[in-house]
């Protein structure tokens, strides 16, 4: 069966990771796209499928019903892949009620928006909405803790976890109260192209580029599970292929890294790739920094339930990953380069207020 896929928040990382997979897995299915194009989306990130006759992109905010609705309709969606949110923690710190809007208020009127188009049509059965959520919303682990589960209760800690727990309470209640085919997954920290500068992994590459200091929060012990995008996209995938209607399944890499771990890691991968670096070793521009207000300790994801009942398990190691993701922040510096703007310098320095 081929499907209409809408993809909310396909300009952004994880977002356009996913319509490429699908794009090539999938090349008789319909992508749609919308996309605000807030800082963290970019039109440049589809521009290998901008073209494709089976790909539209449409701007536009998730909070918008009538835009969800007009495309609901005129493209006959049969299938919503919900990644569009405010995702960057520090942000929410910073200011929440952006993270409330989107996160809340616009899986909201897409769930709506949805329930309407499928009632509408008789819902059929072989509709889906999937939202695509975080092991965030588990709250934080000690380190003799077993890890997160689809049992494990919700207790998020930051204003963007909150706003994805309570966008997941919606996703799960539409399940629940309508019989509407949703489906959530909670997923570790991804890396890979495309991702913003902001984020740790790539935060580091460039700032490593140009000679900046690697602002390490904390003692720089906590500890993430880190998994690649292409994995968590092949995730996605079976899960609406093969999920079944009001589960959840949690996705993770196995892979957990204490910070200042990884920073190491991404530091040698740097002296090994380019010789001419502004300062090396680039170990010497590590400098411990002020604490993230309320940051979790450790995250780490408990996975057999997709790997036993759909088959997934990812199929890159960190070390791979990590260098397929630096050579493609050396090879597209022409990408990120215009992301460093006024704006972004400007958040920055709100987060890191020592520079
Ligand atoms: P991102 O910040 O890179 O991209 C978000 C995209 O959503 C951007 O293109 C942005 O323009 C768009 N967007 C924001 N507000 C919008 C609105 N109101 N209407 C329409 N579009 C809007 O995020 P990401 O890292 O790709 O994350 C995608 C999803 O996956 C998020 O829901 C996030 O919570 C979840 N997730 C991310 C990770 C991770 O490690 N990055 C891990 C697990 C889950
Ligand atoms: O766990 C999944 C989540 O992973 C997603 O839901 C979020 O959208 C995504 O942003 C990510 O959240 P984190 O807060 O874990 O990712 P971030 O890259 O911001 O930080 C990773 C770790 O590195 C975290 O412990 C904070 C630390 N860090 C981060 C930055 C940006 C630093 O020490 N220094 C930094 O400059």
């Amino acid at each position: 069966m081929s499907r209409q896929l809408l993809v909310t928040g396909g300009a952004g990382f994880i977002g356009a990771n996913f319509v490429h997979h699908w794009c090539q897995a999938y090349p008789d299915d319909r992508v749609v796209v919308l996309d605000a194009l807030t800082y963290a989306g970019n039109r440049r990130n589809l521009a290998t499928v901008e073209g494709r006759k089976n790909f539209c992109f449409v701007q536009g905010d998730i909070c918008d019903r009538s835009i969800v609705d007009q495309i609901l309709q005129s493209e006959n969606i049969d299938t919503i892949a919900h990644f569009a949110a405010e995702s960057h923690v520090d942000r929410s710190i910073l200011g929440p009620g952006a993270f409330v809007q989107t996160n809340v208020v616009g899986t909201f009127t897409l769930l709506e928006a949805f329930r309407q188009h499928w009632g509408v049509n008789s819902k059929p059965p072989a509709y889906r909405f999937l939202h695509v959520s975080t092991d965030e919303v588990y709250g934080s682990l000690s380190p003799d803790d077993a890890p997160f589960s689809e049992t494990t209760p919700y207790a998020p800690n930051s204003p963007y976890s909150a706003s994805k727990a309570g966008s997941d309470h919606l996703v799960r209640a539409y399940y629940h109260t309508y019989g509407m085919p949703t489906l959530i997954t909670n997923c570790s920290n991804n890396y890979g192209p495309y991702q913003f500068p902001e984020k740790l992994i790539p935060l580091m590459c460039i700032n490593t580029l140009i000679g900046k200091s690697l602002p390490v929060y904390g003692d720089g012990k906590n500890v993430r599970d880190w998994l690649y995008v292409g994995d968590h996209c092949r995730a996605l995938d079976v899960v609406i292929h093969s999920g079944i209607p009001g589960e959840t399944y949690n996705i993770g890499g196995n892979n957990e890294v204490e910070n200042i771990n990884l920073v190491h890691m991404l530091c040698h991968l740097m002296d090994e790739f380019v010789p001419n670096l502004p300062v090396r070793p680039s170990t010497d521009l590590i400098t411990f920094v002020k604490d993230r207000l309320g940051h979790d300790r450790r995250y780490a994801i408990n996975a057999t339930k997709i790997q036993n009942q759909l088959h997934w398990t990812p199929s890159v190691t960190i070390s791979e990953g990590l260098r397929l993701t630096v050579e493609w922040y050396l090879q597209e510096r022409n990408w990120w380069e215009p992301l460093l703007s006024e704006e972004y310098q400007a958040y920055y320095r709100k987060v890191y207020s020592y520079t």
